[in-house]
């Protein structure tokens, strides 16, 4: 029977229902020191990025690690001070800062603004000159690594909305130096998700380090750098870098520098710290494919509808009872794109528990309430004690915020 620490999966999912995810405490713990472990004595923060996960528990765990925070909205923001997370630990990352986001992130004291543009930049003066206060600042550098040699990078190019120009950025530290409510505190940047080799960080970094340096000749002292996130997991059977290495390898070109590094992580904690379950509701055998059908759709896991994501699919008792056969896993969505996996051998009956691992990033997080269903239950599980972190959502609760119109005709 597959576990979640010391907790049988089947007995989560008769307690809690399915669809459900599960998330590991020891897992989160594990992937999170990887990382703050092989930083060891050298000034860092890892800033774990809300958005694969943000779930109050998760959150709540990492920010009694230490842990800061990357958040893109004042959403993510409000969660972590929800969560009980320092807000002197946040950056805020994000193409379209609003003036109000803004302004809270200065009320409650951040530790930075990434900003991806001029005019975000002029509107963060203006916010903070309206308020009195200073905001930190980092550029977040879009250093332009080639796609062709390294074709998993899809946010580090020219051609993605993300960051600024490498040519462009040294105008607006020398603008932002000048600003009374600006401080240039850093500089950020981040090549993409999924990255399953170092080279393209290195090159990324190298580029970096030349433009702190053309910085510093021109006054300009960046305190930080911010490489984000991006670092991928394992999946079927990709090898990318462990967090370590990656760190020490980071280390190591930042090595006789006075810089303090931060880093932005959110799959490579959170997505092998997690599996959804869900139970096979019907098997329809066809004449060119199988399907199982099972309860949890693409509204609930949309990564293999959306990027031909591929997560392993697993019968909860692993025990072999029966024979096996080839199915495309798909749920009740009303679309041919709803499928959890293709062509998976299972050895599965009606009613089986499955567990689609490595779903605890960018899984509940990107999850909807399409077809009307309500988002799963959340589960943490800590040692041989779970928690029902966030309640299956009920069907009132779909149009809790709706209404219908007045009068009769
Ligand atoms: N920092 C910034 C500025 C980001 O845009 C992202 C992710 C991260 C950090 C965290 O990257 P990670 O360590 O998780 O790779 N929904 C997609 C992934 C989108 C990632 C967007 N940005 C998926 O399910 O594969």
């Amino acid at each position: 029977m597959l576990h979640a620490e010391g907790i049988a999966l089947d007995q989560l999912a008769e307690q809690y229902g399915t669809p459900c995810y599960v998330y590991s405490r020891a897992a989160l713990t594990r992937h999170f020191r990887a990382y703050s472990d092989a930083l060891g004595d050298m000034p860092h923060l890892v800033c774990y990025a809300l958005k694969a996960n943000s779930n109050l528990a998760v959150l709540d765990v990492l920010a009694r690690l230490g842990a800061g925070f990357d958040i893109v909205s004042v959403g993510e923001l409000e969660r972590v001070l929800a969560a009980g997370g320092d807000p002197a630990k946040v950056v805020f990352s994000g193409v379209a800062k609003q003036a109000d986001e803004m302004a809270r992130a200065l009320e409650v004291g951040i530790k930075c603004f990434n900003v991806e543009s001029r005019p975000e930049l002029e509107r963060l003066d203006r916010v903070a000159a309206e308020r009195g206060q200073v905001a930190n600042i980092s550029i977040r550098v879009n250093p332009d690594v080639d796609a062709k040699t390294h074709p998993y990078i899809s946010t580090g190019l020219k051609a993605n909305k993300f960051g600024v120009a490498a040519e462009e950025v040294f105008d607006l530290y020398a603008w932002a130096a000048e600003r009374p409510n600006l401080k240039v505190v850093g500089l950020d940047c981040h090549i993409g998700s999924q990255l399953t080799e170092l080279s393209p960080y290195l090159d990324a970094l190298d580029r970096l380090l030349a433009l702190i340096d053309r910085l510093a000749d021109h006054g300009i002292v960046i305190e930080h750098l911010d490489i984000g996130g991006g670092l991928g997991v394992t999946y079927q059977d990709e090898r990318p870098p462990a967090a370590g290495d990656f760190v020490h390898a980071v280390r190591e070109r930042l090595r006789g520098r006075e810089l303090a590094l931060l880093l932005e992580p959110g799959r490579s904690i959170a997505a092998n710290a997690g599996v959804m379950l869900t139970r096979v509701e019907y098997l329809k055998p066809g004449e060119t494919k199988n399907f199982a059908i099972v309860d949890a759709g693409m509204n609930d896991l949309i990564r293999p509808s959306l990027y031909q994501a591929w997560q392993r699919i697993e019968r909860v008792d692993t025990r072999p009872s029966r024979p096996s056969a080839i199915y495309d896993v798909v749920g009740p969505i009303c679309e041919s794109g709803d499928f959890l996996g293709q062509e998976r051998e299972l050895a599965i009956a009606e009613g089986d528990l499955l567990a689609v691992r490595s779903a605890g990033a960018y899984g509940f997080a990107m999850a909807s309430n399409y077809n009307s269903r309500g988002r799963p239950a959340e589960v943490l599980v800590d040692s041989d004690r779970s928690h029902l972190v966030r309640r299956r959502e009920s069907l009132d609760s779909l149009w809790a915020l709706e209404s219908r119109l007045p009068g009769e005709s």
